[in-house]
């Protein structure tokens, strides 16, 4: 098992180029299914859950050509419904919008239950309830999720209690070619869902609303395959905000898209970090300077446009040093502090009471073994050893590479003391 060993002490420089966005890929591969046609996406992130969706869409049938690291074409006109292997699609939460997919197209549907990161129960009512509410029977069986909608899936006006990502697309997908207009109500509104319906409107879909909290599809008779450019990960370039508020230095974020970090922009500026939007090459980028000197704030995580709960690891690092007390209120999931005990190996102060986390600043940390839990937490782990005196040890990192590319590769080039070893 590979592991990654930081040191501190390096200030971070230099550019850095924010991959395409993991969680706005994988809705859209599973989406091709609807096409039946050919379909070449660009700005894929090369991660491991992204190459898992791949090879699930590959079991179902469907024909995927690598054209570079981060071009894919996905032929699925081969593909058949209710064939998914458990074991693959337990790996990933994605999986789940082989339901949508496989409904919208076939009408019925047999999906392994999806894993993804252990946050507490993951439910899946919404989506069942959003399905059942366009005709089709949903149960489960050995294991695996089983629909049918003996007269086709119809339209529907679906309210859902909250606003679920993973159920905003996959009832997107179901809906997309069934007849009539089906409405969404409290519909999630990340930018993932975005450009979700734009790829979906250039297969001649007819989407409206998408990032509001309605969203109406119109569906219609067929879809067909296009060329489509993924929107750069918020989370990753957020990710790096972070770290160099964290190492201090200045660093220019290429490939970006400002606005869709304006929650994260607010709190490092809170924190005294500077971030600035400008114009290089004709293109939109961000620099962001930090004294490493930062200020204590309180994060209380949401459904977008709120803060992101997939960047509230990033931030603990930055709490423990920080003057005064800061807190971190996570209100997307039922147990997302599994990391706190890992940072209080390294010397941090944190109390953690039913959802919130309360830091007391200023402390030093000091390098040790930890365990990356999930992908983000890994992230925590990195930039925490980046400012904790000695050699931090960080194992489980295979959970890392599911939504960072190259993560040690890119800190590396900004200067930080990082490598990857394998056992
Ligand atoms: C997506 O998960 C992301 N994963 C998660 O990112 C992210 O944390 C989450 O959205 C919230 O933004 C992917 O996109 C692959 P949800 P998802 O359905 O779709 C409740 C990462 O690090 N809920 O929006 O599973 C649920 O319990 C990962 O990249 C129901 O109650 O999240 C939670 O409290 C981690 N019933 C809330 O909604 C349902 O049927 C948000 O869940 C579905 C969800």
């Amino acid at each position: 098992m590979d592991k990654i060993l930081v040191k501190s002490g390096k200030r971070l420089g230099g550019e850095v180029s924010v991959s395409g966005m993991k969680n706005a890929a994988l809705p859209i591969l599973f989406a091709t299914i609807l096409t039946g046609d050919k379909c070449i996406i660009d700005n894929i992130p090369p991660v491991s859950d992204i190459t898992l969706a791949l090879d699930i869409l590959r079991t179902v049938g469907a024909e995927v050509t690598y054209r570079s690291r981060t071009r894919v074409v996905i032929n699925t006109a081969g593909v058949r419904p209710c064939i998914s292997s458990y074991e693959m699609d337990n790996q990933i939460r994605a999986s789940a919008y082989l339901l949508g997919a496989e409904l919208g197209r076939f009408a019925r549907t047999r999906v392994g239950w999806p894993g993804g990161c252990n946050f507490g129960t993951r439910p899946l009512d919404l989506h069942m309830k959003g399905f059942e509410a366009m005709g089709a029977t949903m149960s489960t069986e050995g294991g695996y999720i089983v629909g049918n909608a003996e007269e086709g899936l119809h339209n529907a006006t679906v309210y859902l209690d909250v606003p679920s990502v993973g159920a905003t697309v996959n009832l997107i997908l179901a809906a997309a070619t069934t007849p009539g207009e089906t409405i969404l109500h409290n519909a999630a509104r990340e930018p993932h869902i975005v450009d979700l319906v734009n790829f979906l409107n250039l297969c001649g879909a007819d989407i409206r609303g998408a990032g509001e909290n309605d969203i109406h599809i119109h569906g219609v008779e067929k879809l067909h395959g296009t060329t489509y450019t993924i929107c750069p990960d918020m989370i990753e370039a957020g990710t790096y905000m972070t770290a160099v508020a964290a190492t201090g230095g200045s660093i220019t974020l290429r490939n970006v898209v400002p606005a869709h970090l304006d929650s994260t922009t607010a709190k490092l500026r809170e924190m005294g970090v500077e971030i600035r939007t400008v114009e290089l090459d004709g293109e939109t980028a961000m620099t962001v300077s930090s004294d490493g000197i930062l200020k204590s704030t309180h994060i209380k995580t949401f459904y977008y446009p709120g803060f992101p709960t997939d960047m509230q690891p990033q931030f603990a690092p930055l709490m423990c040093i920080a003057e005064g007390v800061s807190t971190i209120s996570e209100g997307v999931w039922a147990n997302r502090f599994r990391y706190v005990d890992e940072l209080c190996k390294m010397g941090a102060r944190i109390s953690v009471d039913g959802s919130t986390a309360t830091f007391v600043g200023g402390a030093k940390l000091k390098g040790a073994p930890v365990v990356a839990f999930d992908l983000r937490a890994g992230a925590a782990m990195i930039i925490a050893g980046m400012i904790a005196s000695g050699q931090t040890e960080i194992t489980n990192v295979q959970v890392i590479d599911r939504g960072f590319y190259n993560i040690v590769g890119k800190l590396k080039k900004l200067g930080a003391d990082i490598r990857r070893i394998s056992e």
